[in-house]
């Protein structure tokens, strides 16, 4: 996790940023803390990446890389903005003893990649239409050695994959299936027949940007909808106030890079 000390909103790169919304860097940064503690509580190690001046999206660390089985498929981001960030993480992954490999794709971390250890054996589930390139998701199987699904989204709300869909533990996913192309639909459908699913107005609330523990579905506060859905699935919903964050585009999820030895 990045703390949002930098954080503004002064460009426009998705549907949810507008430069002429004031931001509160005090409140985001009590959010923030907030969120860390919770995962602290639940019994998570958070490691917290130092922010950078000039870098405003950098407290969404989900972006800055994609781990699976100890192995890093480092970010290249879309736009020029945030381009710089992805060094910045390649220093973190490389100090901590992360084998990282450099992409030569666009791609934005786990904005676009889900990993799900247990389904077939462990699947990477892979978004494009917005931000991250479908060769990236050849890429990322080459590197990590796993099979990359790709799906196709298709409303610019839901510009990442992690704003649509999100593992609950590591066979199980929740997706709300209007961001994605009926072809796409229809190979979620098939792969995964038991997901919960959500509807627009829980995606609209950041409901399907929370990271799930296998128990623990932590989740903004405003998807009272999403809570009930996962606590009817049998997961403990644990609900946190990221108002201020929303306005960059993302929530619970993207401020959360995962670790996978
Ligand atoms: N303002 C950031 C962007 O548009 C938000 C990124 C949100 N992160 C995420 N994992 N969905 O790039």
């Amino acid at each position: 996790m990045c703390p949002p000390e930098h954080f503004t909103v002064e460009y426009v790169i998705n549907p949810w940023m507008d430069t002429s919304t004031p931001v509160d860097v005090e409140l985001a940064l009590k959010q923030w803390e907030r969120l860390r503690e919770t995962l602290v509580d639940l019994g998570h190690t958070v490691h917290v990446l130092p922010p950078r001046a000039g870098l405003p999206d950098m407290v969404f660390a989900a972006n800055g890389g994609f781990v699976v089985d100890g192995t890093v498929y480092g970010a290249r981001f879309k736009y020029p903005q945030r381009a710089a960030e992805a060094a910045a993480h390649r220093e973190f992954y490389e100090a901590q003893g992360w084998t990282y490999v450099a992409p030569s794709e666009v791609n934005e971390g786990e904005g676009d990649f889900a990993y799900l250890p247990d389904a077939y054996g462990g699947t990477i589930l892979a978004g494009y239409g917005f931000r991250t390139e479908p060769a990236a998701h050849a890429q990322a199987q080459d590197v990590l050695g796993r099979p990359a699904v790709s799906l196709r989204l298709v409303d610019p709300r839901f510009y990442h994959l992690d704003t649509a869909l999100a593992a609950l533990d590591d066979r199980t996913v929740t997706y709300f299936p209007g961001a994605f192309s009926p072809a796409s639909q229809r190979v979620l459908r098939q792969l995964f027949p038991d997901a919960v699913l959500a509807d627009e107005a829980d995606a609209l609330a950041f409901g399907l940007n929370l990271v799930g523990d296998g128990r623990h579905v932590v989740l903004n506060d405003e998807a009272s909808g999403m809570a009930a859905r996962v606590a009817a699935a049998g997961y403990v919903p644990v609900p946190v106030e990221l108002s201020e964050l929303k306005k960059g585009g993302g929530s619970v999820k993207c401020c959360v890079a995962e670790l996978r030895h």
